[in-house]
């Protein structure tokens, strides 16, 4: 299979295949056309069939796709044939929430742990998962093997934070704080801002053009 050169919007457009292969899934559907997906989807057929020939097609001529191996491929494509241990770091309102969504596990994200410098959250539990204090997080992140660490501080402290995790050689930074980290080769972020998400929303609002 083809790794390299996979443009970052086919990369982009991965987790909402997997999610609609999901619910096909789900109601039994064993095959689909590039058509069809094209109609749940909202991508062009040919826009289907080009992203997944990117990674060698999976369909055939006249039959279309295989619902089930077309989710588990596109699943291991997106490495979520493994498990991933996790922390968050932050371990307030934002934090609390997300520690407390359980979907995240179901799909091989594991958490481990969260962390806060606020002493009063020391040893509190979210669900079985405790929270510790920020002078045990180099100890725990190597004896957990964490892979993924979520920030969730506040603005001034993401940064820190997150060199403090390069420092422990964690890889990959889901950073909710509103700012774009900056990371070093090798590591990857991905910066969720959902405002921006209601800034656009707001937008189209004011702006409607029919
Ligand atoms: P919060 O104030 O309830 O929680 C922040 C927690 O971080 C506190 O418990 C605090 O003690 C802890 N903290 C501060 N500095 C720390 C450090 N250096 N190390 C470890 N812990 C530290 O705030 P909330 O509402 O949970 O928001 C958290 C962050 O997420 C904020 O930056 C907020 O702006 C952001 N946010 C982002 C959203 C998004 O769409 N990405 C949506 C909502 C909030």
């Amino acid at each position: 299979m083809q790794k390299n050169r996979i443009s970052m919007a086919v990369i982009r457009r991965l987790p909402k295949y997997h999610r609609y292969l999901k619910e096909l899934l789900e109601k039994d559907v064993k095959r689909i056309s590039s058509k069809e997906l094209s109609e749940i989807i909202g991508f062009t057929a040919s826009q289907i069939r080009q992203d997944l020939n990117n990674f060698g097609g999976f369909g055939q001529q006249g039959y279309g796709y295989n619902v089930e191996e077309l989710f588990y491929e596109i699943g291991k494509i997106l490495g979520l044939n493994r498990t991933y241990n996790t922390v968050i770091i932050g371990a307030g309102n934002l934090g609390q929430a997300l520690a407390n969504y359980v979907s995240f596990e179901k799909f091989g994200f594991a958490l481990k742990g969260l962390f806060d410098i606020n002493p009063k959250m020391i040893g509190l539990k979210i669900r079985d998962i405790e929270i510790y204090d920020m002078d045990e997080l180099e100890e725990f992140i190597i004896k957990n093997n964490i892979e993924i660490a979520y920030i969730c501080t506040n603005r001034e402290s993401a940064q820190v934070t997150a060199e403090r995790m390069m420092d422990c050689n964690i890889k990959a930074i889901w950073n909710f704080a509103p700012v774009d980290i900056k990371v070093r080769e090798g590591v990857v972020v991905e910066n969720v801002h959902l405002i921006e998400n209601l800034f656009t929303l707001s937008y189209f609002l004011n702006n409607n053009e029919e």
